[in-house]
């Protein structure tokens, strides 16, 4: 089963037209202090309260951070340490136990309709007609957005086409194609419903190196046209570096630290490594490799 927003979603005006009351023109999103337990009963924690009741994870913990208009930010953290709660977190799709998020201004509890209308999620579980095609699957989705049948027509094979989709693929039914070619339909699909706020939760994951390449370029493509404000989330190191504007390395649902590509690696610079990879960074700040992060948390964490 796949989610995105896009099904709960109906016709409204154009998102980008919401924008223009944004007060806060640098911001795209401003999280405050954002906490989401689960289990352990009591969902409220407050901050005296911690640490966490026994049976309790701190999904995601006293969270801050804030993310430029057009940049393309990543969450960087292993499996578990709280990457897809936090962006159901910042789509409307969780109710934080405390804290704020704004998106362009608006509130995601107090103002969720129209933040909804800005935004668009993309995770590994994407829902489909699967016995449709990718061209049915989009017109369908576009329709919902308003967009009219002559351009949907027009602009869906480009955005397939960008993504390595050719077209003879893209009549045929969806669940005929490999989970890789049913993720970049996904992206395609969020990218068509023009949103000024995109989250990708793990867009590479699994792919093909060639696929990740794909997408990769297409994410870059789409800030760079679009305007679009991009949060992704993604385990794979050389990608963090290579696709976002700034990192933030999340551990255990808290972020260890935030900054460029270039500034995490300079700050983990030492006399033993004087010019660290992405992955030296990420043992620096968090105390322990990847593979161990992973091993640590639960095994069926997503
Ligand atoms: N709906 C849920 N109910 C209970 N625990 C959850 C739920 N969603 C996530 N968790 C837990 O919260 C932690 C963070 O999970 P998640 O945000 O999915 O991490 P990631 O996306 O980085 O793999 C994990 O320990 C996970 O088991
Ligand atoms: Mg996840």
């Amino acid at each position: 089963m796949i989610q995105t927003d896009q099904e709960e979603r109906t016709a409204g005006p154009l998102v980008r037209e919401i924008t223009t009351t944004d007060t806060h023109p640098h911001d795209a999103v401003v999280a405050n202090d954002l906490v989401k337990a689960f289990g352990g009963g009591s969902q409220r924690i407050f901050r005296r309260a911690k640490p966490a009741k026994k049976d309790q994870v701190m999904a995601v913990d006293h969270v801050s951070m804030r993310i430029a208009r057009n940049e393309i930010y990543g969450v960087l953290g292993a499996n578990g340490s709280g990457k897809s709660t936090l962006i159901r977190l910042l789509s409307t799709l969780l109710l934080p136990d405390s804290g704020t998020v704004g998106i362009f201004g608006y509130d995601v509890v107090r103002d969720e309709r129209i933040v909804k209308r800005m935004l668009n999620r993309v995770s590994v579980e994407a829902s489909f007609f699967k016995k449709l095609s990718p061209f049915e699957n989009l017109m369908y989705a576009t329709r919902l957005y308003g967009l009219t049948g002559a351009s949907a027509r027009r602009e869906i094979p480009i955005a397939l086409g960008r993504l390595g989709i050719a077209p003879d693929r893209m009549h045929r039914p969806l669940e005929q194609m490999s989970r890789g070619m049913q993720q970049k339909v996904a992206i395609a699909r969020a990218f068509l419903t023009a949103p000024v706020f995109l989250l990708l939760d793990e867009p590479t994951t699994g792919l093909d190196p060639r696929s990740k390449v794909d997408v990769q370029e297409f994410v870059l493509q789409l800030r760079r046209e679009h305007d679009a404000t991009v949060l992704l989330t993604t385990h794979d190191m050389a990608e963090a570096d290579a696709l976002c504007d700034r990192i933030a390395i999340l551990d255990r649902g808290r972020v260890v630290v935030e900054g460029t590509p270039e500034e995490l690696k300079a700050q983990a610079a030492s006399h033993d490594i004087p010019e660290p990879t992405m992955e030296d960074a990420f043992m620096v700040f968090t105390g322990r490799s990847l593979e161990e992060a992973e091993q640590d948390e639960e095994p069926a964490a997503r």
